[in-house]
Formats: C-alpha cells, structure tokens, sequence
C-alpha cells in the first residue's frame, strides 16, 4: 500500500522520486504525485492513475524544478482515487507539503476542530489534516511543530514533509508504518522499503516510532521526540540492485519462481552447521520449549497457509498443540493465550497490520512472539522476542512464491529444532531429515525445469469459469495456497477444500467439465484423497493429479498427473506447491491479466 520517497541533494529531485515511486508501484496504488520546493515555493503535481500518467504530465519530472522533493503513491482509503485525493497535501497557506502511509484514525475529530479554527479541507483525505496541524502548530521551528503534530495525531503513520522556509532540509517521522532513510554521499532520501533507493545507497537508518527525521543534503540527524538527538546505527543492506529489476523476465512473479531455489538455499544452508539446526538468531531455550503449553500461529494470506502447514508439522514432530488463526480474526476474538505460550507471527513485509497488531495483543498478554519475516528491521521484526529472517531477498509480485517458500523451510528447521529439544526425534530420524531438508532447494529446481508441462496444461483451462482444489491434511495446507495463487492473479473463481470435506456442500458445484485440482502427495492418505478423486470424476470433473513419483496409480485415476519428487511427508508442501504456482501463473498470463499487479490486491497491506 502507499508508498513514499523523499529525497534531498544536488541533482533535480522529480526524476529520482518518480523512479523511486516506479520502484515502489508493486505495493499497490491507485494515483501518486510529488512536491517539490524551489525558490522558497511548493510546486505539487499530483493524478489518479499509474504513475506514466504523473511522469506525462510532469514530462518525466523534468519540469518540476527543485533539489529537494517528496513523492507519493496512493492506495484509496479515505476517499476514492482522484486528483485531489492524491498526496501530497498542501497546508492553507502553502508553507507544508505532506505525504503519509497509513492511517489516522482521530482525523474526523481533528478535522472538525481545524474547520472550526477557519481551516478549509480540499480532500476527503485522513492526511490532509497532518497538513493543516503543521500549519497550526508552526512557530517558527520544525521539530516543535513535527512533536506537537505527532502528539495529536493518533493512528500509523510515515510522514514526509516539506516546509518552506526550510529550503536545505524535510523531515519525517514514522510510527507503525514503514520508512527507511537512506544515506548518500551529498544526498538523502526516505522511502518506504529499500528497493526504491538501492539505485543510490545501500547505507540506511532504520526508525523507531516517532524518531523524527532531519534531511539535508550533506547529512541526516534523528531527534527523539524531547528534542534530543539520537545516535543511529548505519545498517548495509546487502540485496544486490539486480534483485530488485526485473532481469529480463516478463513478470517478478516467474523471476521470483524461478529463484526459489537460491532463496531456500540461502534460508537453509546458515542454519545447518555439522548437520545440526543452528538457530543462532533466536534465544528459546530447551527449557523454554519445554515449558510452552500451546503455540498459535498468526498471519495472514500467504503467510497465514505457511501457518497452516506449520500446525501439521509442529503438532507431529513435538506434540505441542497449535492454534492457526488469521491475524485480522485473532486481534479481535480476545483470544486465550498467556505466558506459557508461544506466538509465531509469519509476514514477508514485517508491516501487515493486522498482523503486527496481533502480535501486539499476543505480546500485552504475556505470550513470547517468535517472528518469521523477510524485510530486515521492519516493524513485525522490531516488535518481536525472536526474528528468524527468511533470506529471499525482495519480493516484487503481489502474489508471493519465493516467501511463502523460505518461510515453509523456516518452519520446518522450527518444528525440528523443538523436536530435538524435547526428544522428540531419534538421531537417525533427525539426520534423514536434515538431509531431505538440504535438498530441497535442488529438487525445486528440478520441477521448475518442467514447467512447460504446467504450462501445458494452462493452455487448457485458462478459459474455466471456476476451480477447485482438494488435499487432505498437508496437501490441504498446500491447496489453500494453490487456489489463491490462481485466483489473485487470473480471477479466476477458485475454492480450496479439504478432500473430505467437499461432499459436504461443495460437490454440487461440480459438474461438467469442471477442473479439480487433486494433491495426494502424502502416502497415508492416498487412497482416500483418491476416492475422493473418483467421486469428483464421477460427476464430469476433470482431474489434474498432483502427487509424487513413486505413488504411480494416480495416473489411472486423474486425467493429468503432475509429480514430485518423493522426499518426507512434511516436507512435500514446499515441492508440491511449485507446479501450483506455475499453474496459476501461466493460466494469468494467457489470460492476459496483469499478473505482478493484481487488481485491488496490494503487496503489504499497512491498514485494517
Ligand atoms: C497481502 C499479499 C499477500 C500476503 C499477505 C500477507 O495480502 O497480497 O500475498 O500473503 O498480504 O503479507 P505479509 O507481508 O504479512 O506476508
């Protein structure tokens, strides 16, 4: 969702902020704009649409004059995308420009209050207010109007603004929402995740709430919000620019699927020393697993399925009760969870916020918060007792692979690791395991190879009006995400449901001609997934099979068969959902959907 650059230094401020902004069109938008200030004076450009509609009307930023400027793209909450909804904001009397990511939920109060000073509002935005507030509260010095205007407010935010009278520097802030500063040579910036500036630096700060951001030029000081400067650590992000463009791919998402087995490599291989789990990141202790009583898994879409496999796996390995819930419904069940229980918390971004609420609900009643997220230093991250990073890099596509990939393998060294830790594995169990987990990344590659078989078969369905998906236990786990795979980016209707469980209600849908996607890649289980297999057919389905290798009489059953290698049964989710997400994939593509920009879908989702 939103997302924001800023950036102070010697060179024209419009063109880097309008490619910083392009960096950062994969979190979802609907308009964007930029100000800039110049000859002591704001100029603002601001349009609904994609951001060649803002580059055309500004001639690629090339006539909006100023070394300094903040850029902004939009994702509609408090009012439709429109012109004038679009950010930045400009106060009454022109002084402040602001931009914002996330939400202020005391706005219609503070708005009311600003009317009633004289104030007039042009948008029906939250945002406009923090305009106003600096404009009220300004007398003369910056910082004291940033304290008092971050007082008022209430909510999330990441704020740039630009103040006229200051023609050298801009300030920031940020609280629960996300925004790096950048650290340059005779240049600085802010931006919403790293990928819009890695064309520039690799050196960034990382902000806690409400630290409050000076920019200029020549350097960046951080004030807390008694006025104090606060020493900053420079922290090198170490992804390579590369990964962040395309690479001659057509879309992120086949570039992110193809690179799965570097990220699962990168995931894996730090963590396996000697053939030993090695969690250095994390401080639970034996005696801690021991005493953890229930474990809850939050997160949401993606993440979430990550969770559902994780419930399979934890509860066969260590017998320790799991609770898997979506961050949105666990924020709000009061749920029962306390001291002796574990929260794991899954996220990509680190920023979803539903999730980092979650987590917070979990953390005030005394639960310890074990995180597993791929943006280093984002707010899940920081929030959490323990972080174990995924190491897949930036992820660009709306619809994850490469995550939900490296966040599987997380949870299985997880659900190993406790294991161990209470005897629940003999060593010759553990060592196969460590093995079947090393190769993972190259089976991966394996079935990546095939991928013109998935592609194949796309060919034939891409025109279904829907699709189902079925699996039992972990193949269940794996058809939740299979099915949101297709239906995010083709739109097309897609239901996942427990194989069991379909004749339930759902089996009146099928008739026809109606494709239903089978995965029996678990052996105990195969026999019965595949009597379900042939209730569908028996009823006009057409069945695409997915299984392993060895497990061959699929092929006497299903219409097409799709294998995997054959490797330990927890394991099998992280093979299984590859062909898924080619299939969804391809069947996107030769719809001609927009497939690394979905529509209404955004990449990290910074409100409720
Ligand atoms: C959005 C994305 C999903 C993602 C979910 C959770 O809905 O479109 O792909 O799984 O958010 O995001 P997170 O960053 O917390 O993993």
């Amino acid at each position: 969702m939103c997302g924001i650059v800023g950036y102070i230094g010697q060179k024209q401020a419009a063109p880097i902020l309008l490619d910083g902004l392009a960096k950062l069109e994969y979190r979802g938008y609907d308009s964007a704009g930029i100000a800039t200030l110049n000859d002591g004076k704001i100029d603002v450009a601001k349009a609904k649409g994609r951001l060649a509609v803002l580059s055309e009307l500004t001639d690629e930023g090339k006539n909006v004059p100023g070394t300094v400027g903040i850029g902004h793209t939009r994702w509609a909450t408090h009012g439709e995308p429109s012109d004038i909804n679009s950010h930045p904001h400009v106060s009454m009397d022109g002084r402040f420009s602001v931009v914002h990511n996330g939400i202020i939920e005391n706005y219609i109060s503070l708005k009311e209050k600003l009317i009633s000073k004289g104030f007039e509002f042009k948008s029906e935005t939250d945002t406009e207010v923090i305009a106003h507030l600096f404009e009220y509260y300004y007398n003369g010095d910056i910082i004291d109007a940033m304290i008092k205007v971050i007082n008022r407010v209430e909510g999330s935010y990441a704020i740039g603004v630009l103040c006229a009278d200051y023609p050298d520097q801009f300030v920031a802030v940020r609280k629960a929402s996300p925004m790096i500063i950048g650290l340059g040579e005779g240049e600085n910036f802010i931006a919403s995740d790293v990928t819009a500036i890695l064309n520039h630096t690799r050196n960034i700060y990382y902000l806690e709430d409400n630290e409050i951001v000076i920019l200029k030029s020549d350097g960046v000081k951080v004030y807390n919000t008694d006025k104090e400067e606060v020493e900053k650590e420079v922290f090198t992000v170490n992804w390579d620019v590369s990964a962040a463009e395309k690479g001659g791919y057509e879309h992120f998402m086949m570039k992110e699927i193809e690179e799965q087995p570097k990220a699962l490599r990168d995931t894996i291989s730090p963590r396996i020393k000697d053939g030993r789990i090695v969690l250095d990141d994390i401080s639970l202790t034996a005696a801690d697993i021991k005493a953890i009583k229930k474990i809850f898994i939050v997160a949401c879409g993606s993440a979430y399925h990550v969770g559902v496999v994780g419930k399979y796996a934890i509860e066969k390995m260590c017998r320790i009760p799991v609770e898997v819930q979506v961050a949105s419904e666990f924020r709000y069940c009061d749920p029962i969870v306390g001291k002796n229980d574990l929260v794991i918390v899954i996220s990509q971004s680190g920023e979803t916020a539903d999730t980092l609420a979650a987590l917070k609900e979990a953390k005030s009643k005394g639960a310890r918060i074990l995180s597993i997220v791929n943006v280093v230093g984002s707010a899940i991250a920081n929030a959490s007792d323990d972080v174990i990073y995924t190491w897949a890099g930036p992820e660009i596509a709306v619809a994850t692979t490469k995550a939900y990939s490296t966040q599987l393998a997380v949870m299985y060294l997880i659900s190993l690791y406790m294991a161990d830790k209470l005897g629940m594995v003999t060593s010759g169990q553990y060592k196969k395991l460590i093995e079947q987990i090393e190769a993972l990344p190259d089976q991966v590659a394996e079935i990546i190879k095939q991928k013109d078989k998935v592609q194949y078969l796309a060919s034939l369905f891409f025109n279904s009006q829907s699709i189902f998906f079925i699996g039992r236990n972990l193949d269940y786990a794996v058809s939740l995400e299979g099915s949101l795979k297709l239906k995010e980016i083709s739109y097309i209707h897609s239901e996942a449901y427990a194989a069991g469980e379909l004749k339930h209600g759902t089996i009146s849908l099928i008739e026809s001609g109606t494709l239903v996607v089978a995965l029996a890649t678990g052996r105990e289980l195969f026999d019965k997934t595949v009597s379900n297999v042939k209730e569908v057919k028996a009823r006009g389905a057409v069945v695409i099979g997915l299984t392993t290798e060895s497990q061959t009489y699929m092929s006497e059953v299903a219409d097409h068969v799709i294998t995997v290698p054959d490797t330990d049964e927890m394991l099998l989710p992280s093979l299984s959902v590859v062909p898924l997400q080619l299939f969804g994939y391809y069947v996107a593509s030769l719809k001609g959907c927009d497939i690394d920009k979905p529509r209404n879908l955004a990449k990290s989702v910074t409100v409720e």
